[in-house]
């Protein structure tokens, strides 16, 4: 297993684009693969996961091929797809799974997925349950709670689900499965949660409506091929800003990055934090809002973070643990209980590593509560196998005093593969 030995960062300076979304490239494979049509897919993710989701598709029958740096997806429309002859592999990707039972729920053939450790102990019942509810036929091991998965295929008709916790997958899958059926379909979030399934759709000129917390999918069901290019994952840009933020002297320019307003949580808590982060060039592409990021070091202050907020920032949580290190008074992270379920327990991973290194950091039930100030030591830190652990722990590492070892880092290419390639560029 491969580790990292980072130390003390001076000053970091330049531009770059970081690369595509991770979840908007899942959701532009998928229904590229149920469109009529040649999609062309321009900065597809190189993350795994996305890779992931690309070997699934492609066992149900998918036309899906690179063309230089492009995906060029050949879709022949929703009743294509075709019996895999084996398990489908998620791997460790929630999305991929969670989407995909939605996707085949209203097939006429059975599928079987499943993952690796991580995903096989995730809870699925938050998408079984709400698709069997509305007709689906899904089992799980455990009752219905764990991958192994068997979906088997039924026709649909209506889809109605309020769902209890935000969550863009469940909410996905919901929608993916309205594709399928030949009723009404309308799924009520409590909380906005990010929505590129819905603005894809509507790209690819499905008739969906969207008022307040309600989306509904009117008559026309089909997709329609078109060409895209994914914007710069914004989750992936956050460990880079964190750096140009908590590394003295610097100045960095991120370009062409993702700025879906329910994706920019980070944004508003680092200005809260009094983080001197700027967002030019503002623009539209493909129904995604894209911008420039301009980073400059800063001196923080400690936030509280909750409630409607979440949903927004959730995958940058471990993060915002990391650079509240360093802010001046108190950060309390609370009502984000959905990061014990993740590909680790964020939480306790996080909160262990960063006392390993000094940080005052306190778990509690739902988040943690970090005492700002610190000078963090480097030590010998694990990554608990998770992506977003591995690099918040390895920005940890780079504004630490001394050696900091990160066990376990090549799960960071589960979703960004050039961290390490583009930090250097940096210095
Ligand atoms: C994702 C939704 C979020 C997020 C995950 C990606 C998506 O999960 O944490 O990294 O692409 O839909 P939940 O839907 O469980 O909140």
């Amino acid at each position: 297993m491969a580790d990292v030995c980072l130390s003390k960062l001076n000053r970091l300076r330049g531009e770059l684009t970081v690369p595509g979304d991770k979840s908007i490239s899942h959701r532009a494979a998928i229904i590229a693969a149920i469109s009529e049509g040649i999609s062309v897919i321009k900065n597809y993710s190189t993350a795994i996961d996305c890779q992931t989701t690309l070997n699934c598709l492609r066992r149900l029958g998918a036309d899906i091929r690179r063309s230089g740096q492009d995906l060029v997806v050949n879709g022949r429309g929703l009743r294509t797809l075709c019996e895999p002859d084996d398990v489908l592999d998620c791997g460790n990707s929630g999305t991929t799974m969670r989407l995909l039972c939605g996707l085949l729920a209203g097939q006429s053939f059975g599928t079987v997925l499943t993952g690796d450790a991580s995903l096989r102990g995730r809870p699925m019942d938050r998408v079984i349950k709400p698709l069997n509810m509305n007709g689906a036929n899904i089992y799980g091991r455990l009752n219905n709670r764990f991958a192994p998965l068997y979906v088997k295929g039924i026709s649909l008709t209506d889809i109605a689900y309020h769902l209890p916790v935000a969550s863009a997958q469940v909410k996905s899958a919901m929608l993916l499965a309205g594709l399928y059926a030949n009723g009404k379909v309308e799924v009520v979030e409590p909380v906005a949660s990010r929505d590129h399934t819905e603005r894809m759709l509507e790209w690819c000129g499905v008739d969906i409506g969207r008022s307040e917390n309600v989306i509904s999918l009117g008559q026309k069901r089909q997709p329609v091929a078109r060409q895209l290019r994914v914007p710069g994952d914004i989750s992936s840009a956050a460990f880079l800003i964190a750096l140009g933020l908590l590394v003295p002297d610097s100045r960095l320019v991120l370009k062409d990055v993702g700025i879906n307003p329910t994706r920019t949580g980070i944004l508003k808590v680092l200005k809260d934090m009094s983080a001197n982060v700027t967002v030019e060039n503002k623009r539209t592409v493909a129904n995604e809002p894209v911008g420039d990021l301009h980073v400059r070091s800063s001196a923080l202050k400690g936030v509280e973070i909750g409630g409607m907020l979440i949903p927004r920032v959730i995958d940058e949580l471990p993060l915002i643990a990391v650079i509240a290190t360093r802010a001046t008074g108190r950060t309390v992270v609370k009502d984000a209980g959905e990061l014990r379920v993740k590909e680790s327990d964020r939480i306790s991973a996080i909160v262990t590593e960063l006392k390993k290194m000094g940080a005052a950091i306190e778990e509690t039930a739902d988040g943690f509560i970090v005492e700002g100030s610190t000078l963090l030591r480097g030590t010998n830190c694990d990554s608990h196998n998770d992506h977003r652990i591995a690099m918040a722990l390895s920005v940890a590492g780079w504004i630490a005093e001394g050696k900091t070892t990160i066990d376990n880092v090549e799960c960071v290419d589960i979703s960004f593969p050039e961290f390490y390639k583009l930090v250097k560029q940096l210095i």
